[in-house]
């Protein structure tokens, strides 16, 4: 018997893990378009680990940020490796919470009886923005900082309690309470928020068979793949695909600091790529100061929208609102972006951005009701006959 067989069997026999009743997964679940939860799964463990391993060396303030970050990205042996990848972890984390975000909502995934998994999804990717937003700071650069200070601008916007959560966020305007406010939500609070609605979407996500693809009932008896060792083995084998993926590049495109925070050396008051969209919506002119209310209305949409999809079929052609609304905000976010890379803080008149935004909304309500008429006749002139 080989080694690491004997050392399992030992660890079984007293951890039981075998006998752990965790579900097994249906064989339609082996496919890359269900990959995207474990990748999440899989870059937050990155990311506390390696964030653990920065705080060894990181020291908050004014006059230590930058010079203990640089120290481990040039002394600390492979620091700037694990500078680098906690980065593009965070990045990449960003960007599958958007994938698997879209793909269920595609998908229909919302429904019945997946509400609260999907609530909690949206509280999670509020959450992971945020942790993003925080961490971005730490470093003290020139740019971290201008970008900090156009999201203390957005969070004063935020009707009523804007300037509240402002202070609670960034303490009381002095440097030293920023490090300490952002530092305690980007180490502490925000992961130990992000754990407890992790748990609670997988207890829920246990709780439900994992989703069928479109046309196959819930719970059809699908051959099932053991939890373990099978299916444990085959998640772990997407997260090393992850975390060797972000490892690659972090070695191939490492990470240089910016200028160090008021050196005076003009940078692009450019947010972080996942906040680009928002901060080109600003630019529009005379929606600026009331930005917030459109994020905030498109929040409440999105936690509301299981409740208003009323059609209990998932598929696209047979939910022509929703879809025309997916693709608009999806086309928003990719164009908003380019956008506000290609002329940053260039404030646009309404002549300019209200028939590009009304144009995109209303061509997609259009396609998307021209295909749903469609198929609704071609059903009904493929129904057969009473003979
Ligand atoms: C940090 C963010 C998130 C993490 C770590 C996470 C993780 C996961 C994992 C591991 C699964 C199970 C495997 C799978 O179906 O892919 C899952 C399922 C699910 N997630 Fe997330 N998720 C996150 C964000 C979101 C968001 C933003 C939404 C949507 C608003 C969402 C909605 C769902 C739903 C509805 C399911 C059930 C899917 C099914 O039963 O097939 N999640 N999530």
């Amino acid at each position: 018997m080989k080694i690491g067989d004997t050392i399992w069997k030992w660890v079984d026999s007293r951890a039981h893990i075998s006998d752990i009743p965790l579900r097994g997964m249906p064989e339609y679940a082996l496919n890359v378009t269900y990959w995207t939860g474990a990748f999440l799964g899989a870059a937050f463990v990155y990311l506390v680990a390696t964030g653990m391993f920065l705080l060894f060396y990181y020291r908050p303030g004014e006059t230590t940020a930058y010079a203990s970050t640089q120290y481990i990205m040039t002394q600390v042996p492979y620091g700037n490796l694990i500078f680098t990848s906690h980065q593009y972890m965070a990045y990449a984390m960003i960007f599958v919470v958007f994938v698997h975000f879209f793909r269920n909502y595609y998908l229909g995934i919302y429904k019945k009886p997946r509400e609260v998994s999907w609530i909690i999804g949206i509280l999670m990717s509020i959450v992971v923005i945020t942790m993003g937003f925080t961490g971005y700071f730490l470093p003290y650069t020139e740019i971290s900082v201008d970008a900090t200070n156009v999201g203390i601008g957005l969070a004063k916007f935020i009707p009523t309690i804007g300037p509240l959560l402002a202070s609670i966020t960034f303490g009381n305007g002095t440097v030293a309470s920023e490090f300490s406010r952002l530092l305690a939500l980007h180490v502490v609070i925000l992961p130990a928020i992000l754990f407890i609605l992790f748990g609670l979407h997988m207890y829920l996500f246990e709780q439900h068979e994992i989703a069928p693809p479109p046309g196959v009932e819930e719970n059809a008896g699908k051959k099932s793949i053991p939890w373990f060792p099978v299916y444990l083995a085959y998640s772990a084998a997407v997260s090393f695909l992850l975390w060797g993926a972000v490892l690659i590049w972090s070695a191939l495109k490492p990470l240089h600091l910016g200028p160090p925070a008021g050196s005076a050396i003009p940078v692009v008051p450019i947010s972080e790529w996942y906040l680009a969209a928002y901060q080109k919506v600003v630019d529009f002119s005379p929606i600026s100061k009331n930005v917030d209310y459109l994020l905030l209305g498109l929040i409440i949409f999105l936690l509301a929208v299981p409740f208003l999809d009323r059609n209990k079929s998932r598929a696209m052609r047979d939910r022509p609102f929703f879809i025309a609304i997916g693709t608009t905000n999806l086309i928003y976010l990719i164009i908003y972006t380019a956008w506000e890379y290609l002329q940053p803080g260039k404030n646009v008149a309404p002549i300019i951005w209200a028939p590009i935004m009304f144009g995109i909304l209303g061509i997609n309500l259009l396609i998307a009701y021209i295909f749903h008429f469609r198929y609704k006749k071609i059903g009904k002139s493929e129904e057969v006959p009473p003979a």
